[in-house]
């Protein structure tokens, strides 16, 4: 399965913006998070050969605007996508999205497989959706914010499929507890990490740089420079 990372905080291809926010491609259409602008989303999916018209399905892990933010707009551009919102997005939110997809909203309240060795999590035990992917070395992970734990979506992960985790990629949101001075919930999603057997990361967006560096150490080559512009065959 390819992954195509059309939008991050940092950019790892020359003419491929960067912006505060995460999306990726999965595969041919299938589309993860939005990040928070429509127009370098757009911008980007361009410059990496995808198009917007031929995407199947949205999904999107929870609310906030980095994640969520390119959405509307984009949905005027993607006649036939499902889009799988869940329970716990605002019901506004939900209602504008439906204004724009009709019956095409499908919320995801549970762990569901979408199409063949997809699953979308749901917002249990947490408040936001991940995405997994059945992959060639064991499952890869894709997550907005990771908030507030990743060790519980991953542990829930595990609970419905009990399968080797090879990759982590996406936003953790660990680096406000950093800059407050302590690397505690750094030093606890490692351990978690390590303690589920997660092979490889590709941390990015919103991980935080002090984080990152965490995980770089960690991981050695295992640590994915992950970015707006990348292409990974997982
Ligand atoms: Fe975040």
């Amino acid at each position: 399965m390819k992954l195509k990372i059309l939008y991050d905080n940092r950019s790892m291809a020359d003419g491929v913006g960067s912006g505060w926010g995460f999306s990726c491609l999965v595969g041919d259409d299938l589309l993860f998070n939005t990040g928070e602008k429509t127009s370098l989303l757009l911008e980007n999916m361009g410059k990496m050969g995808v198009k917007p018209a031929s995407l199947a399905s949205v999904v999107v892990s929870h609310a906030d605007v980095y994640s969520a933010g390119g959405l509307i707009d984009l949905l005027d551009q993607t006649p036939s996508a499902n889009v799988y919102l869940h329970s716990k997005f605002p019901q506004a939110f939900l209602d504008n999205v439906r204004r724009k997809t009709g019956d095409r909203l499908v919320l995801v309240d549970e762990f569901t497989e979408l199409s063949d060795g997809i699953y979308a999590t749901g917002p249990y035990p947490t408040r936001e959706q991940a995405l997994v992917i059945r992959g060639e070395s064991g499952l890869v992970v894709l997550t907005g914010c990771g908030q507030p734990s990743i060790a519980d979506i991953l542990r829930n992960i595990r609970k419905h499929l009990d399968e080797p985790i090879d990759l982590v990629i996406g936003g953790l949101h660990l680096a406000c507890r950093v800059y407050e001075g302590t690397d505690a919930e750094g030093v606890e999603a490692i351990k978690a990490f390590r303690r589920l057997g997660v092979k490889r990361t590709g941390l990015c967006h919103c991980t935080g740089e002090e984080a990152m560096q965490m995980f770089r150490d960690e991981y050695g080559d295992n640590f994915i420079e992950a970015g707006a512009g990348l292409t990974l065959q997982v």
